[in-house]
């Protein structure tokens, strides 16, 4: 039989480029038989690049055509939309969990209304998708889908969503990217389904070694991590690795990342802690970095990413984090005004963080917020469309940087901006400055002496 592929290609780190290709396989062979046929093919297409088959990601896969003519009427009856900007949804469509993780900001009091028994039903989870398509289209952004949780392998609306967006959409070539946030437990059982739905990558968090990981997490939680990262490994779907990091397992982050450079985790990446979460975490978390205490940190996680770098580890560390930027130009190692052009004057973003930018967050019951780790209300999706969330007067507020303090007068602004969530965390107001940001301490330690 012949098989329409939709698929991405990804050259280097951080650029893809969509494709589609006809193919003769019998049915029922596997994923990885199919890349490695279309691999062959590509390899004459894309001669001038050093293709290798983890550069392939297949979107969707159309079956049982019975002649090459009619896999090709196929691609031309429908063409691949697809354009280089993309826009994320991070999706909390259910509130279903199998832990209870001591820093969960799902546990805070600004989204017990996300976490109402109001949730979509089925017909309504699949008009979001609707409607973030339409937005998409309108926008002329590739749509990318940040499926989570809660557990999303304990909801059968995955599969139903999964199921909507491959028949409605990408087996039409209206591509878009899957990525699941999720966590290890019952992965096994379900890698099968998600294989055959094309999902990119799926994420688990863990947050230090075994001791510190399981007592913020509960007892097995890492080792079944540790299983999940090996069968993941073994599939076609990319396995990412996120702590949350704070001042109590610092350490510990240091460490396991040194762990998954020897067990061989393509990629790790960490985010600050948002100290939004329960009464219970607030007395776990009973300290927190300042911003000299937090620059140490980067300064020692960054000598060690080199040092196990100059071993030959491959695992890519993903500078996340946005106070990495000023870290990394500060020595010298980033020029911002190589890589961007001169032009502080402008009022031009260029990178740093994207709340309200190129991505939204969905709850279960349809609120739709900027960020999911701060108090960002926006609307909700049952009642309004993309468009008009995006841009409300409230979703304005997020994007009024005059008013980020510290950020504002910082020569990175257009770059970094930190992590106003932190802010609000710490401080209860958005607009204060990010209090692990060592200019931001500095500036107003400056601004305190000179009022002294
Ligand atoms: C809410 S979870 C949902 C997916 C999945 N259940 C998990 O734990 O990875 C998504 C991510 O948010 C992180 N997270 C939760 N609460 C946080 C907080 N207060 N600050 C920073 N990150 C947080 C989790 O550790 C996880 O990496
Ligand atoms: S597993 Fe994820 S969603 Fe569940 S409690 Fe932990 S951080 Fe929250
Ligand atoms: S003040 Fe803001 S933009 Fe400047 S380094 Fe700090 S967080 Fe980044």
């Amino acid at each position: 039989m012949f098989h329409a592929i939709y698929f991405y290609v990804y050259p280097s780190v951080g650029t893809f480029m969509s494709d589609s290709i006809i193919l003769e396989y019998p049915n029922g062979i596997s994923k990885k038989s199919i890349i490695k046929g279309m691999y062959k093919k590509l390899l004459y297409r894309y001669n001038d690049m050093q293709l290798e088959p983890e550069n392939i990601r297949i979107i969707a896969i159309v079956d049982d055509f019975y002649s090459q003519d009619e896999a090709e009427a196929y691609l031309i009856k429908y063409p691949i939309k697809q354009t280089r900007m993309s826009f994320s949804v991070q999706w909390h469509f259910t509130k279903v969990c199998n832990q209870r993780c001591v820093q969960c900001y799902l546990g805070s009091e600004q989204f017990h209304g996300m976490l109402d028994e109001n949730e979509l039903s089925e017909q309504e989870l699949y008009e979001v998708v609707d409607k973030f398509y339409s937005f998409c289209n309108m926008i002329q952004a590739s749509p990318v889908f940040v499926l989570t949780g809660g557990h999303p392998l304990l909801s059968p609306k995955l599969k139903k969503i999964l199921s909507y967006i491959d028949n409605q959409y990408r087996k039409k070539g209206w591509l878009a990217n899957i990525f699941i946030l999720g966590n290890p437990q019952y992965l096994e059982e379900n890698i099968d389904m998600l294989e055959a739905h094309n999902v990119d990558s799926y994420q688990i968090s863990i947050d230090g070694t075994e001791k510190m990981h399981d007592e913020w997490r509960g007892k097995g939680s890492f080792s079944a991590s540790m299983r999940a990262l090996d069968l993941l490994k073994k599939s076609t779907i990319s396995p990412k690795i996120m702590s949350t990091l704070s001042k109590k397992n610092a350490e510990d982050v240091i460490n396991l990342y040194k762990l998954l450079c020897e067990k061989g985790a393509p990629f790790f990446a960490y985010s600050r802690l948002v100290p939004n979460c329960s009464e219970k975490s607030a007395n776990y978390f009973d300290e927190h970095f300042t911003g000299r205490e937090y620059r140490d940190f980067l300064e020692k996680m960054f000598n060690v990413i080199l040092k196990m770098r100059e071993q030959g580890y491959t695992t890519q560390f993903v500078y996340k984090d946005h106070l990495w930027k000023p870290f990394l130009a500060e020595k010298g190692i980033w020029n911002f005004d190589e890589r961007y052009g001169n032009d502080r004057n402008t009022m031009l973003i260029y990178d740093g963080c994207h709340i309200n930018q190129d991505s939204l967050c969905i709850g279960t019951n349809g609120n739709v917020y900027a960020c999911m780790k701060t108090e960002s209300y926006l609307g909700n999706i049952r009642e309004q469309s993309f468009e008009e969330i995006y841009t409300c007067s409230r979703a304005e507020y997020f994007r009024n940087y005059e008013k980020y303090e510290g950020c504002n007068v910082c020569g990175y602004k257009q770059y970094c901006r930190g992590c106003h969530a932190v802010s609000y965390g710490v401080y209860g107001d958005f607009y204060k400055p990010d209090p692990q940001c060592w200019f931001a301490e500095r500036l107003f330690k400056q601004n305190e002496e000179g009022e002294a």
